[in-house]
């Protein structure tokens, strides 16, 4: 997991179990991305938009190896902690904040949600 010190609201997305080890699960965000929440095999709990930054394949179909999925389509290697491509490839996915507190799982709902546009017109 990303340490985290993040001011804000969390979201209770449910308890750890529903991931096993090696797993990940969606979350669809209305009038938002898609996030993928991902159980790696040292127990650990990582979170970011569930879209390969390659051309856009479902990260939580890929496989987890350490702090890393490999995408399903091309399998280019996406970083769990930071959302980067590795290797020579190229590209991010933006990560989401989460951290795990009496065996459930948050995230943060700034970083889930999005903002609605304030300068919209009416
Ligand atoms: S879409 Fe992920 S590697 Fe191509």
């Amino acid at each position: 997991m990303i340490p985290n010190t993040q001011v804000g609201t969390w979201l209770d997305i449910g308890p750890v179990d529903q991931i096993s080890p090696g797993n990940a699960r969606t979350l669809p965000v209305r009038g938002g991305e898609e996030i993928a929440i991902f159980h790696t095999q040292d127990n650990q709990f990582y979170a970011l938009v569930n879209k390969c930054p390659h051309k856009q394949g479902p990260l939580s179909q890929g496989i987890v190896h350490g702090s890393v999925v490999a995408c399903p389509l091309h399998n280019w290697n996406i970083s769990l902690k930071t959302g980067k491509a590795l290797g020579s490839d190229e590209g991010c996915v933006p990560t989401i904040p989460l951290k795990v507190e009496a065996g459930r799982i948050f995230l943060l709902r700034e970083a889930v949600i999005p903002v609605p546009s304030a300068a919209k017109a009416a």
